[in-house]
């Protein structure tokens, strides 16, 4: 048989099934039968090493030419269908900018953003200026410039997750106290709302990750009764009731004397009931450890401690949201649960 002549079949009879394809699918399927493995001009390819050596050359030249012209004709093929497919699907999508909105199609903000929004509104509104921490930082800023010296136990009060260059994930925001208070000049009022790292197990009222608010306080004159007033009103405002509040002592390393704000505990996913509160009878919640800042830290800070005082407190948000919004497992708020998330 005329080979050349075969070669000008295959090319005319793939032409003939190109032009009868309707679908990109059509041609992926032509492509398997003319250039696939088991594919006629495949088995050639394959046979001609037993061809005389010297027809080899010339014959292999021309299967390998043929292979590139189907190739060709095969993929402007699939490219013209292509093309359309898609114009069709695009023509089918058409977009109907008169419909209204779906309101979940929007999204909404997590409740820790929405929480944070109005607890940060509240120190604004009492003339506190916001900063964020660094996620980042190093022990200098997170423990020593805190009055708390290398190498001294307090450290083991935070289960600090180190990074491999010395620097750490920040374990409160207390870590900012230094900055903030090296930077600015009294009066300073500022607040640091931020997430915070620990190496623990995590429960129903802990996780490795969570935020904290940390508040610096700084001028002439502060007293113990400012530090009570400014965060009790804090409280009344969040709560929107006024809240009663018990002060116990406790140690933090960088205020003297250490206090710890409490309130009323509600019940385990109940409301706060104030209606029947009996201070005798009350379950007490721990919810914000603060004090007068310790004359060493304000030193470090570059602050003249004889002229200066001034208070800090560093609160948990997560806790301070489950009490208003009736949660019952911290692990709720990274759980990414949309069920939970849902209901704000
Ligand atoms: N940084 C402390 C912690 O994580 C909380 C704290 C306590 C912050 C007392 C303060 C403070 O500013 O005065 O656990």
């Amino acid at each position: 048989m005329n080979k050349d002549q075969n070669l000008d079949t295959t090319k005319k009879q793939l032409a003939s099934d190109l032009n009868s394809a309707k679908q990109s699918t059509d041609v992926e399927k032509l492509r398997e039968q003319y250039l696939g493995k088991s594919s006629p001009i495949q088995k050639a390819l394959q046979n001609l090493k037993e061809l005389p050596a010297e027809e080899r050359k010339a014959a292999g030249g021309k299967l390998n030419q043929l292979k590139q012209e189907l190739e060709t004709q095969i993929n402007d093929k699939l490219t013209a269908l292509r093309e359309a497919e898609y114009n069709s699907r695009l023509a089918g999508e058409s977009l109907d900018l008169d419909l209204p909105p779906l309101a979940a199609s929007q999204g909404y903000l997590h409740p820790v953003t929405q929480e944070l929004e109005r607890i940060v509104d509240i120190f604004q509104r009492m003339g506190f200026s916001v900063q964020e921490p660094f996620m980042v930082d190093d022990e200098y800023n997170t423990f020593t410039a805190l009055n708390i010296p290398e190498g001294h136990p307090a450290r083991d009060m935070w289960d600090t997750i180190y990074l491999e260059d010395d620097n750490l994930l920040i374990t409160h925001t207390s870590s900012m106290q230094n900055r903030v208070m090296s930077s600015k000049q009294p009066p300073i009022r500022t607040i640091v709302p931020g997430k915070c790292f620990r190496n623990e197990a995590t429960d129903a009222t802990h996780e490795h990750s969570f935020y904290q608010l940390e508040g610096i306080y700084v001028d002439k004159n502060i007293k113990l009764s400012d530090l009570i007033g400014t965060l009790s009103e804090f409280l009344n405002q969040y709560f929107e009731t006024k809240v009663p509040i018990k002060i116990q002592p406790t140690f933090f390393p960088f205020v003297e004397p250490a206090l710890e704000i409490m309130m009323p505990r509600p019940k385990l996913g109940g409301k706060l009931d104030l209606e029947n509160f009996n201070p005798e009878t009350t379950d007490w919640l721990e919810v914000i450890p603060c004090g007068p800042i310790h004359p060493n830290v304000l030193k470090e800070a570059g602050i003249d401690a004889t002229k200066y005082s001034g208070f800090a407190w560093g609160m948990g948000l997560e806790r301070l949201i489950m009490i208003k919004r009736q949660i019952n497992d911290l692990r709720y708020f990274h759980s990414g649960r949309i069920d939970f998330l849902n209901q704000f």
